[in-house]
């Protein structure tokens, strides 16, 4: 098996390789260093909001969102206009020629000449990877069925390292619908890499993870994992609990997902047995899997996770790009 990369975050090291006209369909198109460098650039965002708020003039972002979101869509498109370019796009498939019968490498062909950048959200696994073949201009999965979400875990990734100061060396215990849940693929997926992760899925016996998930976790050697059903059981273990939605647009029979949906519920009675320091994540949205009054509890991340998010998605637009971030270099170089 492979041993996760180091991810060193502290150390000032040469900057990553340019990240120019990458496109990133999972977050395996980004190197360790390059994701590093992400993380390091949204916090230097967060804090110098002013002097990258012209980062991206005169650039067009291409928001195609073939399915429902509030939280990717809108902070895609307001990080780019936080960075100081501009935004065109569908919300929801409907409206665009798709209805038609138009093909996406037809529709990424024509907006290639629109834009500067394009982020896509899609129903079919492989359609942003298609996107992205047709496209001329870099392209961002944006979510794919049910299989990866890369800025997602780029939220997750952030808040991890600003909860512990670190993303690894970490118990991780993710819960809920781990077979459709992309969120929890792609962040097993990245943090495999990062490596000296002991993952505890935790999942009724139908919606366990998909076996080529398990494998990237089986071929990295210092990562394990362990599936079980009960959350109780496991909740005092863990560093950080992962939360997800079941995923009802995925389900092919109605009754199963309403015999599932609410197998797990996160509330204060459950949330008492765990570490007085562990984190909560949720991609959100959520339904009914974390009580609300869990959001009072200091160890609930999920609006940090948002917030992270948007600060993400400014690092990577950026970058893509080819945008520097003003005054970030010598930031760093300090
Ligand atoms: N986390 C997430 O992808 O949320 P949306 O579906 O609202 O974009």
């Amino acid at each position: 098996g492979q041993k996760g990369e180091s991810l060193a975050s502290e150390a000032h090291n040469a900057p990553a390789p340019s990240m120019v006209g990458t496109s990133v369909i999972t977050l395996d198109d980004l190197s360790i260093e390059q994701i590093r460098e992400l993380l390091d650039k949204a916090r230097y965002i967060d804090t110098h909001r002013k002097e990258v708020a012209h980062t991206c003039d005169g650039r067009v972002l291409a928001t195609l969102f073939y399915e429902p979101s509030t939280r990717t869509r809108l902070s895609f498109e307001t990080a780019m206009l936080r960075l100081g370019g501009k935004v065109i796009g569908f919300a929801g498939a409907q409206l665009a020629s798709v209805t038609k019968g138009e093909s996406i490498s037809d529709t990424l062909k024509t907006v290639s000449n629109y834009v500067d950048v394009v982020a896509i959200r899609h129903p079919k696994e492989g359609a942003a990877l298609v996107a992205a073949d047709a496209a001329s201009v870099p392209v961002i999965n944006a979510g794919d069925g049910g299989h990866m979400h890369p800025t997602q875990t780029l939220a997750d990734l952030a808040t991890l390292r600003s909860r512990f100061g670190r993303v690894n060396h970490l118990t991780i215990g993710l819960c809920g619908d781990l077979t459709f849940g992309r969120t929890v693929h792609s962040l097993i997926e990245t943090l495999c890499r990062f490596g000296d992760v002991r993952f505890v899925l935790i999942s009724p016996k139908e919606l366990r993870t998909p076996q080529y998930v398990l494998n990237r976790i089986n071929a990295t050697e210092d990562c394990s994992y362990v599936e079980v059903s009960d959350l109780s059981e496991v909740i005092g273990d863990l560093d950080a609990l992962y939360m997800t939605r079941v995923q009802k647009e995925r389900f092919f029979n109605e009754d199963d997902y309403l015999r599932l949906r609410d197998t797990y519920i996160l509330d204060a009675a459950k949330l008492a047995l765990a570490k007085p320091d562990m984190a909560v994540l949720h991609p959100l949205p959520r339904v009914n899997e974390i009580a609300k009054e869990v959001d009072d509890d200091p160890r609930a991340a999920y609006f940090e996770q948002v917030r992270n998010g948007m600060l993400m998605r400014m690092a990577l637009e950026s970058s893509v790009l080819g945008d520097e971030l003003p005054g970030f270099a010598d930031h760093e170089n300090k």
